[in-house]
């Protein structure tokens, strides 16, 4: 391979145990939403514990496009000053491969009162509708299917979500801060990231009552100032560390990361058989014994995170024991086990239900189809002997910062 030539693959040489320390990184879904609300902010606005991930570089470009001023002022510290924006720049070849360009949405509408009809992109799990942020702008005051805008102006409003969308939720507290008044919103998403994005628009001059509940109360206002946040650890990326170093029998301790949000996957973790000790900021996983199967329902938090599914089932096709995973935050997340069953596993899928028969696996070359997906073909492969090949590093990259660098950091061997 020539130096400095585009590479869009892994070489995983696997069945090394896991071994050492990795810090995780910012939250790729706790930084986005950060980003796109710089828009609804009245000075500057900076960010720290910034991933260098595709999604953030893609946000960033999002904005600069539409006149904002970007600037990396460290590795992982961002500075956007969103003073001259206009909604005319939003690209849409941008916003085509990026799934929170639809913030843009409430972010613009906020801001400008206004946001065109966006393709909005991301991993593809068919169909994702944004039913549910349509309804709450129209509470909010807003018209249009597509296209929103608010020709007689926005108004605070008691809205409930008829289903969880982190997205929606994201979407009406960007709308809703920039609204005089108290807008209240049920049955809203309670993840990390939510909690995150109040945090930062209480910074900004907004107030919101509820954090960490289905019931937000936000307490808005037309004028905003600056402000700056430092990202959450990722909950993602940390899982998806566990579970690889879980199916290769490894020792690894998570560094700056958040244990409590990973309640759920932890208990899985040592339901798995894996020994978990945590501190405030560390965890340590340790697996002695062989694994063992297990029964999973995926849930919006605090239940069993969707985005850890795929890994989860790639660990579970070495345990002791059939396993059944039940998918219930996406219509069609099973596109990764055809990938999975070229390197040997036995997966049989019906409906929003998957069960894994353990069964040994094999190198082969397979392609990731998502960004979770090509995590699972990640942590099976360093479970194998012999040389796995991944196609699609740049899906992977949208998501996990420093991905190869860190892996060879615990002992693996991946380039
Ligand atoms: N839904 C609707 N209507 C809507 C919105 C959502 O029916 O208007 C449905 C979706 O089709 C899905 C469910 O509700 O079945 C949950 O969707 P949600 O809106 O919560 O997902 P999202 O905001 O589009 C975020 C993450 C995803 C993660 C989900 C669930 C970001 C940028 N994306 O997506 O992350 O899977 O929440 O936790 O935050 C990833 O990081 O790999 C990823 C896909």
């Amino acid at each position: 391979m020539k130096r400095g030539s585009f590479v869009s693959e892994y070489k995983i040489w696997g069945g090394t145990p896991l071994r050492g320390h990795v810090a995780v990184s910012g939250a790729k879904n706790g930084a986005l939403p950060l980003l796109f609300a710089s828009l609804i902010a009245g000075g500057a606005c900076t960010f720290y514990r910034v991933p260098h991930i595709g999604d953030v570089h893609l946000a960033c470009a999002l904005l600069e496009r539409m006149g904002a001023e970007v600037v990396w002022l460290d590795r992982d510290v961002v500075r956007v000053n969103a003073a001259s924006t206009d909604p005319a720049g939003i690209d849409g070849s941008l916003t085509s491969r990026l799934r929170a360009s639809s913030y843009l949405l409430g972010a613009c509408l906020g801001r400008f009162g206004f946001c065109p009809s966006l393709e909005t992109g991301g991993c593809d799990f068919g169909c994702r509708p944004l039913d549910c942020h349509y309804a709450m702008f129209r509470a909010l005051g807003a018209v249009g299917e597509r296209e929103v805008s608010a020709p007689n102006g926005l108004h605070a409003a008691h809205h409930t979500f008829s289903r969880v969308s982190v997205g929606a939720t994201i979407n009406a507290l960007l709308t809703a801060a920039r609204i005089d008044g108290i807008s209240v919103f049920e049955n809203c998403a309670v993840e990390t990231h939510v909690s995150d994005l109040a945090r930062f628009l209480t910074v900004l001059g907004a107030r919101i009552d509820g954090l960490g509940t289905p019931r937000l109360k936000v307490h808005g206002t037309p004028r905003l100032g600056g402000g700056s946040y430092i990202v959450s650890p990722d909950d993602i990326e940390a899982g998806t560390y566990l579970l690889a170093t879980a199916a290769t029998g490894g020792d690894v301790i998570l560094t700056e990361v958040s244990p409590r949000p990973l309640a759920a996957t932890l208990q899985v973790l040592e339901q798995m058989g894996c020994d978990v000790v945590q501190t405030e900021t560390t965890i340590r996983l340790v697996r002695h014994a062989p694994l063992q199967g297990v029964s999973v329902t995926t849930a919006p938090s605090p239940g069993f995170p969707t985005d850890l599914h795929p890994p989860l089932t790639a660990a579970l096709c070495l345990a002791d024991g059939r396993s059944t995973i039940f998918e219930r935050v996406w219509e069609n997340r099973f596109r990764y086990t055809e990938e999975l069953r070229r390197m040997g596993a036995t997966l049989a899928v019906s409906g929003d239900t998957l069960t894994i028969t353990p069964t040994p696996l094999h190198p082969a070359a397979v392609t990731a189809t998502d960004l979770r997906g090509g995590a699972a073909l990640l942590v099976a492969a360093l479970t194998i002997s012999g040389c796995t090949t991944i196609t699609g590093r740049e899906l992977l990259e949208r998501g996990y910062e420093f991905l190869p660098k860190k892996l060879r950091g615990l002992g693996a061997v991946v380039i």
